[in-house]
């Protein structure tokens, strides 16, 4: 598009390309059956803290099964930019060569997180108490999360962050020089905030306490175990359990071998649930119970699901997981105390709960709302759009199920920069009535780089829509 605006006489026009973002909408024709086994890549959360903690080790750690999305690759790039050599030694394979936790380099330039939350707050809690400033930024998404709940017990230790209002990013963290230790209760159940506190802790003199009143993912608190630092996890008398740290530990570089994504996976189980006919294998899923919600609700919802050739890989209890359709589901209420054990997974539970005979109730998910989009409403939005009645409350949805053959699908889906509403709303069209569109299948590439492929694969048909031809939009400006 070309606009011409008014100038001045003399001035001299000048066209000046503006870019303007690429989407690729995606649709997903009605499918099945599904069959075969899936790979999917390794943890998201276990990833970036293997890069970090590998930062903070003295000497080489190596990282075998690390995922290989954006959010860790920015992660990759940010420790680079403290002053770590971080190395791409295969697929998946990576060396980090980290510098102790009080050795953390000033960095040169702004560090980019991308679309990544978990990223820019565990690098936050970082280098939250060592003598450097860095300025972060995101996408469009990261830059509307909430980051006051991390700058909080930041500051506790000394830090002092300087951005804009509301805690937004961007924004500059400028760590602690004479950090104190702190006790912290966290206000919300929150893996990442837990993370921060105690990775802050680790560059503070004595002890940092974090006190969880419900237990979240805790990747963190197993990593720095294995790298050597005194960590220790109490109930606390007050209630909730206290995990304890001590600060300034010489942590020993290790070998971490990163499971495969249960978030990841909930997505070929899910599909292999709806779609007519199919069977999907999904084999070296983490079960850690932190993680393990989404499943214990699958089988609630009588899902043809077996956990098989249960085993430990690295400290974390995996097993296969075979989802078979069988048209059989039945809403639940999922217990709100389970929600921290699934956080990630509502959006495609949603999606599968449209399948389901009867209603499936979500409760006690307000943190939805600050994900990388409101996944509240996004998943009303896409349900309702594509005929399926859904209750909007505060702090969840209640989707009312249309049973195995009963969902219209027809509809454009906006993804609105999270790659787990896209994914979902693809799943939720493998069994419509009619093709599902997602507006935009880009923030796939966060999480699940390979996620087209591999549905594909096991019988997805999915259409790709050319991106739109003008990728710049020129503007008419003065010279
Ligand atoms: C994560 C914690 C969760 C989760 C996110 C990854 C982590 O976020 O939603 O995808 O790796 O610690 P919150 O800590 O904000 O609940």
């Amino acid at each position: 598009m070309t606009s011409t605006p008014a100038r001045p006489t003399g001035a001299m026009p000048v066209t000046v390309p503006v870019p303007v973002p690429i989407t690729v909408p995606v649709t997903v024709h009605p499918s099945g059956p599904l069959r075969g086994t899936v790979e999917v890549p390794g943890d998201k959360s276990v990833s970036h803290r293997a890069l970090i903690l590998g930062t903070l080790a003295v000497g080489e750690t190596t990282v075998e099964g690390l995922l290989e999305g954006e959010d860790v690759i920015a992660t990759a790039a940010a420790m680079r930019a403290f002053g770590a050599s971080v190395r791409r030694l295969g697929p998946g394979r990576w060396s980090v060569h980290g510098l102790g936790t009080g050795g953390l380099l000033e960095p040169e330039d702004v560090i980019d997180c991308g679309n990544a939350g978990t990223g820019v707050r565990l690098i936050m809690g970082m280098m939250a108490t060592c003598p450097i400033a860095a300025t972060f930024t995101g996408d469009a998404s990261l830059r509307r999360r909430p980051m006051g709940r991390i700058l909080a017990p930041l500051a506790g230790f000394g830090a002092v962050a300087a951005g804009r209002a509301g805690g937004l990013l961007p924004l500059t963290l400028t760590g602690a020089r004479d950090p104190v230790p702190v006790t912290y209760r966290l206000p919300v159940a929150s893996a990442q905030v837990k993370s921060a506190v105690l990775l802050a802790g680790l560059n503070a003199p004595g002890e940092t306490v974090v006190i969880e009143s419900e237990a979240t993912r805790d990747h963190t608190e197993r990593m720095l175990t294995a790298f050597g630092a005194e960590v220790s996890m109490a109930p606390h008398p007050e209630g909730g359990r206290a995990i304890r740290v001590l600060g300034r530990p010489e942590l020993t570089p290790c070998h971490v071998v990163v499971p495969r994504d249960p978030s990841s996976a909930a997505f070929p189980v899910a599909a292999g649930l709806i779609a007519p006919g199919s069977e999907v294998t999904v084999p070296g899923i983490s079960l850690n119970p932190t993680r393990a919600g989404f499943y214990d609700t699958l089988l609630d919802m009588g899902a043809d699901l077996a956990l098989e050739n249960r085993r430990d890989a690295s400290g974390e209890p995996v097993a296969d997981l075979c989802a078979r359709h069988s048209g059989a589901l039945r809403g639940v209420a999922v217990p709100p105390e389970r929600a921290p054990s699934m956080i990630d997974e509502y959006p495609v539970l949603a999606a599968l709960a449209a399948y389901a005979e009867g209603d499936t109730v979500m409760r006690g998910i307000g943190e939805l709302r600050v994900k990388e989009s409101d996944r509240i409403s996004a998943m009303v939005a896409c349900l309702a759009a594509n005929g399926v009645a859904v209750t909007e409350h505060e702090d969840g949805m209640t989707v009312h199920g249309l049973g195995p053959d009963g969902v219209p699908g027809g509809a454009t889906v906006a993804t609105e920069l999270d790659h787990r509403i896209a994914m979902s709303a693809l799943c939720l069209g493998l069994g419509a009535q009619a093709p599902v569109t997602v507006d935009d299948a880009r923030p796939i590439a966060t999480s699940f780089p390979g996620f087209m492929p591999i549905m594909e694969a096991l019988g997805a048909r999915l259409e790709r829509t050319e991106p739109a031809s003008a990728e710049v939009e020129t503007a008419g400006v003065e010279a």
